[in-house]
């Protein structure tokens, strides 16, 4: 067996600190002066254990990994695509998992070279992609996850309407629980109940674990299990990470020095936080990143406001489009990289134009030593223009580092909504949107929010 520590995730927070980045950085006072109440959120996460389940996933799942397996043997024995129906946390998690593990392009191989069915990911009502997914699928072979853990979200249960009408027209009302797959609350929700009157197999999403933190239950499992992802590898990763990060010495915390620095940080003003993978396979775990990050910090006590924008990137494609605005522009962020020490492909550089030295110095390197140096060259970069900046390491990209990764985001943004004193587990602001579009829906109840919604329509100020 691999050594499980020489595959630790780790963290390079040098230049987060104003011995390295200037004025603009942390300074040792401000770091000390942080330490004794991030020592406190050690204990204070430690008391809500009870109400943050998800922490808990790693260790009391034998029996529900052994469900979803023998699940995702029989669809992987039966089925061409698989297809969930989701939104938010019932689908970043699920979409960033799959663009780690699998084959970057898992869905465009033939089925003898594909490791599984292919995975569509549905997380929007644009009536132009549903229309695009069924053009796409081959229906016949096809699986169906509708995923929502409140059971309500009008967003997956359209999708679930779709879906339902076509199979039952197509295949009998009958055939539903073979070709339809319910995630849902146990108990609440309008998911549940249609899941029980049509017989539908159906996975839970345990009680404290929110949207958000839910990669790591069924939500993210069945889909990773489908396309052949050593599901226990990534709990054994999480549970790894969860370990270290229980420990009240920062320095040897890495979710708690991280949440510590970038509070510190938000403090001084950074509002935004980018996130930059320099790997294409960890490029939609910055859109999962973004969700944990904004919509768990994103809070309001009193006059007070909370919360740090997240910014996505990719290395090194957006080296061309946003890291100009990281060296010269304000110092109003942080930027974290996300660094690969060993890709799963060596490519060489071939010769070709050797007589052309400005082209030919590239030449007998690999793609890997390119990416590499390009990251640590955008390093320096953002470090000497004064910005505070530093990166997560993976040693590789693995179902065991993965899982490292998504403990380590989850528990550093734990750690920063008790250092800043805020719910990280609610999201009330979603609330407005989601009342205002049932009122526009027409649902009953809502007419007060329409005559609202219908009142600031009369105020409209257009351009021609
Ligand atoms: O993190 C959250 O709780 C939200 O982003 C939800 O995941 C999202 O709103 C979808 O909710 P549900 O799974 O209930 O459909």
């Amino acid at each position: 067996m691999t050594n499980r520590n020489s595959l630790c995730v780790r963290v390079d927070y040098t230049n987060m600190l104003a011995e390295s980045v200037g004025e603009h950085g942390i300074t040792e006072a401000e770091l000390s002066s942080m330490m004794p109440r991030m020592r406190w959120a050690v204990d204070s996460l430690r008391a809500k254990r009870d109400s943050i389940r998800w922490r808990d996933l790693p260790y009391n799942q034998a029996e529900i990994v052994a469900d979803i397996k023998r699940t995702a043997e029989d669809i992987r024995s039966r089925c061409d695509d698989f297809v969930v129906l989701g939104i938010g946390g019932s689908a970043l998690g699920p979409i960033a998992v799959h663009q780690a593990l699998c084959h970057l392009r898992h869905n465009d191989l033939p089925r003898d070279k594909r490791n599984g069915p292919r995975l569509f990911v549905e997380d929007n009502v644009d009536p132009e992609r549903m229309a695009a997914l069924l053009d796409v699928i081959d229906l016949d072979n096809a699986v169906f996850n509708v995923i929502t853990k409140s059971g309500s979200t009008s967003e997956t249960m359209s999708q679930l309407l779709t879906v339902t009408r076509i199979l039952t027209d197509r295949y009998g009302e009958d055939e539903l629980k073979n070709r339809l797959i319910a995630t849902t609350d146990r108990e609440k929700g309008n998911l549940i109940g249609i899941a029980k009157r049509l017989g539908l197999k159906t996975f839970y999403v345990p009680e404290g674990v929110g949207g958000r933190f839910s990669e790591l239950c069924p939500v993210g499992l069945l889909a990773a299990a489908v396309c052949g992802i050593d599901i226990e590898a990534l709990l054994e990763g999480a549970a790894y990470m969860d370990a270290l990060c229980d420990n009240e010495d920062p320095n040897a915390n890495p979710a708690l020095m991280l949440a510590g620095l970038e509070v510190i940080a938000m403090n001084k003003g950074a509002n935004v936080g980018v996130l930059m993978p320099y790997a294409d396979s960890l490029k939609y775990f910055a859109d999962w990143y973004a969700q944990l990050w904004a919509e768990s910090l994103g809070k309001r006590r009193g006059n007070e406001r909370f919360g740090q924008t997240p910014v996505k990137a990719l290395g090194v494609t957006d080296q061309h489009s946003q890291v100009q605005l990281y060296t010269d522009g304000p110092f109003d962020k942080t930027i974290t990289f996300l660094a690969v020490e060993k890709y799963r492909t060596e490519f060489t550089i071939p010769h070709a134009f050797d007589d052309v030295p400005n082209v030919a110095f590239l030449s007998g390197h690999t793609f890997n030593e390119l990416i590499t140096a390009e990251r640590s060259a955008t390093e320096h970069a953002v470090t000497v223009s004064g910005h505070m900046n530093k990166t997560v390491i993976l040693p590789e990209v693995s179902a065991f580092t993965i899982g490292q990764l998504i403990m380590l985001f989850e528990l550093q943004t734990a750690y920063a909504g008790e250092l800043l004193g805020i719910n990280a587990y609610d999201q009330p602001g979603v609330e407005e949107g989601k009342n205002a579009t049932y009122a526009l829906l027409g649902k009953k109840g809502y007419e007060a929010k329409l005559h609202e919604l219908r009142s600031a329509a009369g105020k409209r100020r257009f351009v021609i």
